[in-house]
């Protein structure tokens, strides 16, 4: 690997070399059509629009106006085809099968849907292992679900705790409270990469650990897909879902995604929600009375999707193929590494110890500083110095510089406004 300098131009040169360097003039830049580009670095929250995503929408539209329903059946680019075209691409990311893919709904309902065909409680072994601090609408999702079977929560859940508080809980965590419910557990549950710390999990170690003990195993990859490299079928996931508006940059309330291994397509042992999108293709307007599923991933599919939110994310995955899924992950190394190497040495500072990075070393665009103090005062001066980045409570900063659009300058000029922020707001103790 390059060595690093902490130079502004060692930045800029990063950028001159960067085989990505022109992906990022496929979006839109908040900010740039004042010439006042914003450094957007909230590709973890929702990703920006592609330039292309306009265009990919108007597509249906006329469409839509020039054909009405025969949309779906007439041509080449009928919509009846788009799913196989998405599950193509998405499953490049997810590192599946391609009929292990299905492009459906929104996040938490397919956490739902996923729930019903692979919780499947049996005698005493009946508990949903989870990590603390998942995502909120994880736990209303299984909460409620078990509530709906007429379970109490609190004794199915097990929240996975870290060994101390200052830390995530990591898969050291995870894989000690498996084999400790060993004889209990009926599925382990758990945010790919989480949300708060930015921690990747090891999805492949705790998916062998949860089959060791005989439990089902599925992943909320919600801010993993198209942020690290997955290889959801060679690690024996059972099931994962995902939203597709964070990294993926498919927009606000984007379609989502499940992944289903394939050995439960026509396990008729699974149970399932059905509806008329999930019967066989081949028979599937001939309106039959009783329901036959797709014999693949699809078959999981209810409703006749929407072809706006399935145009904006065929907009935005065409740009993950033109790049190239693996170069996006070699640059999100880079970009990773370059901003640790900066950061080390602000954490180092006398006005570093007013905070802590809480992402451990690893994959991930994310990264989590948690401030013991006046976290909020630097927040707000980093947003009106222009950069875009989220607080979360409890005194969390995160940002997540992308690969697509995101460059090395945007680091370096990040961390030396941070640190010039953090040395006015010092206080010697
Ligand atoms: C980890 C995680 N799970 C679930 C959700 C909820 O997703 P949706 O609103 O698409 O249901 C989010 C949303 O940000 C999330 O980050």
């Amino acid at each position: 690997m390059k060595q690093f300098q902490k130079t502004k131009s060692f930045a800029e040169g990063l950028d001159s070399e960067d085989p990505l360097r022109l992906f990022r003039e496929e979006f839109l830049i908040p900010g740039i059509e004042i010439d006042s580009p914003k450094t957007y670095f909230l590709g973890n929250s929702l990703g920006l629009q592609p330039k292309a995503t306009q265009q990919y929408i108007n597509k249906v539209l006329n469409q839509w106006a020039s054909n009405g329903v025969e949309s779906f059946f007439d041509g080449e680019a009928s919509w009846i085809h788009q799913h196989s075209l998405l599950v193509d691409q998405m499953s490049i990311l997810a590192g599946a099968k391609s009929q292990e893919i299905s492009i459906m709904n929104q996040l938490t309902v397919n956490i739902h849907l996923m729930l019903g065909s692979f919780y499947r409680p049996s005698g005493k072994r009946k508990k949903i292992l989870i990590e603390s601090k998942a995502f909120p609408s994880d736990y209303y999702a299984l909460s409620s679900f078990i509530s709906f079977l007429g379970e109490d929560p609190a004794s199915i859940l097990i929240e996975v705790e870290p060994l101390s508080q200052q830390q995530p809980v990591n898969d050291e965590d995870v894989i000690n409270a498996i084999n400790d419910n060993s004889e209990e557990i009926a599925l382990v549950f758990i945010g790919g990469v989480n949300y708060y710390s930015g921690h990747v999990f090891d999805i492949k170690r705790i998916a062998s650990a949860a089959k060791q003990v005989g439990a089902l195993v599925g992943f909320d990859l919600a801010h993993a897909i198209g942020n690290i490299s997955l290889q959801l079928h060679d690690w024996d996931v059972d099931f994962a879902c995902w939203c597709s508006y964070k990294y993926l940059n498919a927009g606000p309330g984007a379609v989502g995604g499940v992944y289903i291994h394939e050995r439960y397509h026509t396990d008729d042992s699974i149970k399932r929600f059905a509806g008329w999108w999930g019967y066989k293709m081949e028979g599937r307007f001939q309106m039959h009375h009783s329901f036959q599923a797709e014999g693949d991933a699809t078959g999981w599919q209810l409703s006749t999707p929407s072809l706006i939110l399935y145009a904006c994310l065929e907009a935005s995955l065409s740009i993950f193929e033109k790049a190239g899924w693996g170069m996006v992950v070699e640059k999100q190394k880079a970009m990773r590494e370059w901003m640790r190497f900066l950061l080390s040495d602000i954490l180092k500072s006398e006005a570093g110890s007013m905070l802590t990075c809480i992402t451990p070393e690893g994959a991930g665009c994310q990264i989590s500083l948690l401030f013991s103090r006046a976290g909020k005062e630097v927040f707000d001066e980093l947003i009106k110095a222009g950069f875009m980045l989220d607080w979360r409570e409890h005194n969390v900063i995160r940002l997540a510089p992308v690969p697509l659009y995101n460059t090395f300058t945007e680091i370096w000029n990040f961390c030396e406004t941070l640190q010039l922020v953090l040395n006015r707001h010092y206080v010697k103790p």
